[in-house]
């Protein structure tokens, strides 16, 4: 089958569609194959280091990430459908962005070591323990699938200059002024 990649619109907070807890994946067939594929072509066109289904208005648990994507090392791209963060170790801080929050850079604490199990692209079920940035991306990105996005993560302050940046970036995208700003998020 000859299926044609597509990048498509990412939303960007505070897009109501990004706090939809999505519905699982049960059919690996063609329509999700072409998803996934435009989610990993998404996500590396942006460029990201992931990708969540809900980002692109797609209200399914699956997202794609790819921490080898911000240097020059190969290709790493991992699909997650259906993920469970089964285990939880320690702490780490990070300075993440988000796709759906774009120009914006927060330190956020996450779990140091995250073992989590979930389905391939084809269903397959798989475990993986991860650390460092791979496990922050997956923590990341399983948020998006219950709707919670970076911006829970912050204190009061932060929380509310980073809505009235995202209000801002609306209004101006709304009078037709890009403001985009290429640099790797989630
Ligand atoms: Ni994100």
């Amino acid at each position: 089958m000859c299926s044609a990649m597509a990048v498509r619109e990412i939303l960007h907070y505070p897009d109501p569609r990004l706090r939809r807890v999505a519905a699982p994946v049960t059919d690996f067939g063609p329509a999700f194959q072409a998803l996934v594929e435009d989610l990993a072509e998404t996500m590396y066109a942006a460029p990201g280091v992931g990708l969540a289904a809900p980002q692109v208005g797609v209200s399914l648990r699956v997202f794609v990430v790819d921490v080898a994507a911000s240097d020059d090392s190969p290709s790493d791209l991992r699909v997650f459908a259906n993920p469970r963060i089964v285990e939880t170790r320690g702490t780490q801080t990070w300075e993440e962005g988000c796709l759906s929050f774009p120009g914006i850079h927060e330190e956020i604490e996450r779990a140091e070591i995250v073992r989590v199990q979930a389905l391939d692209r084809h269903g397959v079920p798989f475990e993986l323990e991860a650390g460092g940035l791979l496990a922050v991306a997956i923590q990341h990105e399983n948020d998006h699938l219950d709707g919670r996005l970076m911006i829970d993560h912050l204190g009061m302050l932060r929380r509310r200059f980073v809505h009235r940046q995202m209000l801002k970036r609306a209004a101006a995208a709304a009078r037709g002024e890009d403001r985009t700003q290429a640099d790797p998020g989630q």
